[in-house]
């Protein structure tokens, strides 16, 4: 059964032109961030930098969206490249782009076992990589410190392991024990360091872990529940959980759906903010029918957000099926996004504006 609100039409948000005298009040040409507004929430889209010189990108990325993410641009491998020297210019764009359109810009991600650079290597001792994970958080972090209000700290630490009520794993990398910044063997230890740092280095940026698959309650979120709890019991400066929602049309089952709202209510619980952090929904092809039944989860996923207050971002991996990374990394794959590749809103994006309305 759809969680969809019916379109009730109704008044629309800041720049929306309403007016009319009849009972019959016109469709709200509101934007996504106007409806977001008025529920307190953030409606936001990874960006990269290039694309905003495509001029359809930037306006529709600066009117619709009140907060945007670098997709890639602030990752170890984009700012440290061939050193430990970190450039900023891609994400410092992204973060002007920002400025100038009033919106929020959140931070991914610090600690990832992809995008390391090549001069980071498994054969550096734990000391000198504790060294290089300090040094590039903390330059990070205080590059973008007073401009990017949350990170995501450490991203993607867990295996999809586990089974029952045996949870996941923690993920071998060359942060935690390949060789490690000397916490292998120790579970989330090293993952309590990087968060550590992070406070550290902005006190106010609230931090985040992110990881895919763990969306409903099963044994990946549920070692993530764990590490939340041990975190938030002991004070470890853990603010909130990054969903990332890469999905597709069989997601949307009333188990499922009823899955995320009890596991977003146990996070919620732990006084942590939840944010849907890299939302898209993979089709195998772009017929009316995959379209709506797309539209029909993301709207359903707007209103499972909109219900949970401690939910605070709705935020989609990108924004235009233009420059999404499903077709490169899914063969075959794609149209998994809000706007088709000619910038025109698809069903998704209505069932999401009337979600909020
Ligand atoms: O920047 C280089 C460019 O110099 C080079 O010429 C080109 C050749 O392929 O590669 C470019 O780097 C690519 C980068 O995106 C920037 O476009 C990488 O090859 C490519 O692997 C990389 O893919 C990104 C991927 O993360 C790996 O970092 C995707 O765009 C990005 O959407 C994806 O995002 C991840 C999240 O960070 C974490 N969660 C899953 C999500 C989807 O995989």
């Amino acid at each position: 059964m759809s969680l969809l609100a019916g379109c009730g039409g109704g008044s629309t948000g800041g720049g929306g032109t309403t007016g009319g005298g009849n009972n019959n009040p016109p469709p709200s040409t509101a934007t996504l961030a106007q409806n977001a507004a008025k529920h307190s929430l953030k409606v936001g889209a990874a960006a990269v930098s290039p694309y905003l010189s495509d001029t359809s990108y930037a306006s529709i990325l600066g009117s619709e969206f009140n907060e945007l993410t670098a997709e890639n641009e602030m990752k170890f491998a984009s700012v440290a490249p061939t050193s430990p020297t970190e450039n900023y210019a891609g994400a410092d764009a992204l973060v002007s782009f920002a400025q100038a359109h009033q919106m929020s810009v959140r931070g991914h991600t610090l600690v990832w076992h992809q995008q390391v650079p090549s001069w980071v290597s498994p054969s550096d001792t734990t000391a000198q990589l504790n060294t290089i994970l300090q040094n590039h958080i903390t330059d990070e972090v205080t590059h973008f410190a007073g401009k990017v209000y949350a990170w995501d700290v450490v991203n993607e630490a867990f295996n999809d392991d586990g089974s029952g009520s045996t949870p996941a794993t923690v993920r071998s990398t060359i942060w935690y024990d390949n060789p490690g910044i000397g916490f292998a063997g120790m579970g989330t230890a090293y993952i309590e360091q990087a968060f550590n740092w992070a406070r550290a280095a902005d006190p106010t940026a609230k931090l985040f872990y992110n990881d895919y698959n763990i969306e409903t309650e099963n044994p990946k979120s549920d070692a993530v529940y764990a590490m939340a709890q041990d975190f938030t019991n002991r004070s470890v400066p853990l603010d909130g959980i990054g969903f990332q929602f890469h999905i597709n049309p069989s997601f949307d089952t009333p188990a499922n759906l009823a899955s995320v709202t009890a596991n977003f209510q146990r996070f919620a619980a732990l006084g942590l903010d939840i944010h849907i952090t890299e939302l898209d929904i993979a089709l195998a092809d772009s017929s009316t029918a995959s379209f709506n039944a797309q539209a029909k989860l993301y709207g359903e996923l707007a209103t499972i957000c909109l219900q949970q207050p401690k939910c605070k971002l709705f935020q989609t991996w990108g924004f235009t099926d233009k420059y999404s990374w499903i077709p490169q990394f899914i063969p075959g794959h794609g149209w998994a996004l809000p706007f088709d590749a000619n910038y025109q809103k698809k069903p998704a994006y209505t069932s999401i504006l009337n979600a909020w309305q």
